[in-house]
Formats: structure tokens, sequence, C-alpha cells
């Protein structure tokens, strides 16, 4: 029993070990074969892609996609399709393109890029998903300044007088004469007699509100409360077209009890009668990271595609997401996308609808089953990560060339040249490496078939 359980220990000392015999800091190869997401920019450009001709690809798309950077051009989407089989390296290829956008920040290009690990049922859902990540203060305040604009405007229905004035004055008529002005100044904290200005007033809807219910009885303070929302509501109305979708706006804006609710239905996509309004809603995204994240161009990456295409998903609500999807990408063309799938998935959707396979891949990349070359050089990269030493050449140490042939040379076709099927090998084998050989020794040949005979050949 001790015996079982001494032996269960010494992966206590893995790490060290690692580090006396191989001078690796750790293991660097995830022992489930799948990208990790949470990586460090450190990590991720580290693992560069596997071929030159992936490479080159994805230079050409991204120059593509930001050529016309800065330029408020409202017409610049461009779509890259990552196509591989399950384990092919696509999630590790999404966020190598998202490193080197978060690389490229300066100040002509600032690329503000969402990863997104699942594309949801309802196109919705993908859409919530990309607010979640903006975050609610940004897009509060992003729908303040829509109606701060708005009561600038003039109102055509009221002889041409600025909306602001309409609505202050409607306000002040719910006052009582020894209320002298809109925006009295509180003598607390007053210095100066002068009256608050609009553009002091006018920060927050907390603070307005505030200013306006000052001196106002419960009474009027309800109808003010009241009229607030009509001028709202009727300005989000009216840019988004539906009244529902103003309401949500209306709840944020508030920042009313029932916001937290509200919010939540919109990060989640379960919203109701926002089928193919979504637009309205990516709208919204990409102004928000334009105005205020300084963002000069919006990226979307969607992984997991095949999650949809060929997943959970009933015919019929499959195509109402493409089709959703569709006249997204035709109403709103100021973003570009990079989609995630495997090859079945893209030949539904090709089937499915022709027109939105045709937009979804202006570009595609195949990730291929890797060759020795390619496998040497994404093992190097891994193991670089863990160097004692940093900067040292790139190597194979502790692998041996011949224990990368005999991982290429699997039973099942399947495994043939699966990054995750190598990834998940090198973290086993690193991991007993670190156990049972001796400093100077190496992974060879015969060390791979005693623990992996089963699957190779
Ligand atoms: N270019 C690369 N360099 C280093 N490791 C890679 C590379 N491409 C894929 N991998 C590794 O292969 C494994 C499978 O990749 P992953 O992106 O999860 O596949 P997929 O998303 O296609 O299922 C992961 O452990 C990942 O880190
Ligand atoms: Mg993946």
């Amino acid at each position: 029993m001790d015996s079982i359980l001494d032996k269960i220990k010494t992966v206590e000392d893995v790490e060290g070990s690692l580090r006396k015999k191989f001078s690796l800091t750790l293991n660097p190869f995830p022992k489930s074969g799948i990208a990790n997401i949470s990586d460090t920019d450190a990590v991720v450009g580290e693992l560069v892609p596997t071929s030159n001709e992936i490479t080159e690809k994805i230079i050409r798309y991204m120059q593509d996609a930001l050529s016309n950077s800065g330029q408020g051009s409202e017409n610049k989407y461009l779509s890259l399709i990552i196509r591989g089989d399950y384990g092919m390296g696509k999630t590790q290829t999404l966020m190598f393109i998202k490193y080197l956008f978060g690389q490229l920040s300066n100040e002509k290009f600032k690329p503000y890029v969402v990863y997104i690990d699942n594309p949801g049922v309802k196109l919705s859902e993908l859409i919530g998903n990309i607010l979640s990540q903006i975050g609610i203060e940004n897009f509060r305040r992003y729908l303040w300044d829509i109606f701060r604009q708005y009561l600038e405007q003039e109102d055509k229905e009221n002889d041409n007088r600025l909306r602001k004035d309409i609505f202050l004055e409607s306000i002040n008529n719910l006052k009582t004469t020894n209320t002298p002005t809109l925006f009295p100044i509180d003598e607390a904290e007053s210095t100066t007699d002068i009256p608050l200005t609009w553009d002091q007033v006018s920060i927050s809807y907390k603070y307005l509100l505030d200013r306006m219910l000052n001196g106002l009885h419960s009474p009027e303070q309800k109808v003010a409360i009241q009229i607030f929302k009509n001028y709202l509501v009727k300005c989000f109305a009216e840019r988004y077209e539906i009244s529902s979708i103003a309401e949500y706006f209306y709840d944020i804006v508030t920042d009313n009890t029932s916001v937290t609710k509200t919010w939540d239905q919109l990060i989640t996509g379960n919203i109701k009668n926002i089928d193919k309004r979504e637009v309205y809603l990516l709208k919204a995204i990409v102004d928000i990271t334009k105005q205020y994240l300084g963002a000069t161009d919006f990226i979307i990456l969607a992984d997991e595609f095949e999650e949809i295409a060929i997943g959970r998903l009933k015919d019929a609500d499959l195509d109402n997401y493409l089709r959703n999807l569709r006249s997204l990408i035709d109403k709103e063309k100021n973003w570009c996308a990079v989609f995630a799938m495997n090859l079945d998935a893209h030949r539904k959707i090709e089937k499915m609808s022709p027109p939105l396979a045709s937009r979804m891949g202006d570009r595609i990349i195949d990730l291929k089953p890797l060759d020795k070359q390619s496998c040497i050089a994404m093992i190097q990269h891994y193991l670089a990560i863990a160097r004692v030493e940093a900067n040292t050449p790139l190597s194979l140490y502790p692998f041996e060339e011949s224990a990368i042939v005999s991982l290429l040379n699997t039973k099942e076709q399947k495994l043939q040249g699966s990054p995750r099927f190598i990834i998940q090998s090198c973290y086993l084998l690193l991991q007993r490496a670190a156990e049972e050989l001796n400093k100077g020794q190496t992974i060879d040949q015969a060390f791979v078939m005693k623990y992996l005979s089963e699957k190779l050949k």
C-alpha cells in the first residue's frame, strides 16, 4: 500500500526533476492537448503557425482587414475561415491571430478583438457574448451620449425648437414659482451663485434626474420621471427601430432595479423580438469600441462554429441562425471576422446557404496533419516556453528526432499528424521522463513505444 502511495507521490517533485534533469521550468505541454485560451501573450506568441504557408495567409488577411484603418470606412468587412478537424490547431491559430492584432496596437492601428469560444445557438447569443466583453458601463455611457446628442437636435414637430429646450420646459412647468432655476446649485456646495449649466448637469442620467427632481413634490416627481422616460424611449426607438430594444436600453441607461436582469437577457441573447435585429446591437458595439476605447478596427474571432453547423441545432434553427448572420454581414460591414470550423461544418453551410458561405469564406486556411518538419517545429516552440535559460536556440531536447518520427506513425489514421495527439503524448512522455530518466538521457523511440505502443505502429 505504502509503496503505491509513494509512487503516486513522486509526482510532487516532477517540476524539480524537470529542472534538474532537463533544465526545464515545467512541463509546457497542455495535458489535455487542447489550446489553453487563458495562456499569456508570451506563450501564445511563441506558438507560431506550423507552416510558412499558414503564416503567410494570416499576414495577408490581417493586412487586408486593416487596410482601411483609421479612414472611417464603413465597408471593410473581410472574413477568414480556419478550417480543420478536431485537434488540428484551430483554437491555437485563432489565439495567435488575436495575439498578433494585439501586438500591432499603435497610433495607426488599434484593433479591438473579441474571441468567442462558442457561437451559441442563436445569433443573439453570439452578439450578447461580445456585449458582455464590452461591459455594461461602456454601454451605458454610449446610450447616454446618444440621448444627449438627440436632445441637441431640432424637433420638426415643434417649430424646429431644440428638443432640449422643450424637454426642460416641460420639466420646469412642474415646478412652483419659488424654484427659480431648473438647475439651482446646492446651497451646501455653493461657492458662487451661478446656476449649473446643462453640460454640468447632463453628465449622467442619475445626476440629471436628481437635479430635475430637486424641489419637486412627490406627485410631480413621478410625472417628471415619466416625461424623462418618454424622451429616452423615443430617442432609442427612433434609432433602433423596435420599441422592445428601446425599453431594454432605457433600463440600462437608468440603471434601475431590473437592470441586472435586462443586462443578463442581453448578454445571454435571451431577449424577445431581437431576431434579425442583432445588427443594431452590433452597430452599437462597434461604435462603442471606436468612440470610447479608441479602436480603429473591430474583429470577431468565432471558434467552434461546427457546434451550430453540425451540432445541436435542428435544421430550421440552423437555417434561422445562418439567415440572421447573412443579414448581419450585409447590413453592417464595419467589422471583420474569423470563423473556425471543421470541413463538414463548412460543407453544410455551403449547402444550406451558398451566399453566406461565400461571405464567410473570403479567405480560407486549411490546417493539415503535421509532417515531420512541422511537428518538430511545434514541439520545439512549446519546449522553448519552459527552458530555464531564456534565448537558448530552438531544440528538441530532451526529445530525440526518432521519438517524433514514431509519434507520427499512428495506428489510427485519424491521429496521424494530429497536433492534439502529439501534444498530449509529449505531455505524458515528459512526465514519465522526469520520473524515470537520468540527467543526460533522452526520450527516444524505445521510450515512446514503452508508453504509447497501443496507439503507435
Ligand atoms: N502552431 C502551433 N504551435 C504549437 N502548438 C500548437 C499549434 N497548433 C496547435 N497546437 C497544439 O495542438 C493542440 C490542439 O490544438 P487546438 O487549437 O486545441 O485544436 P482545435 O481547436 O482544432 O481542436 C493544442 O494543445 C495546441 O496547443
Ligand atoms: Mg478548439
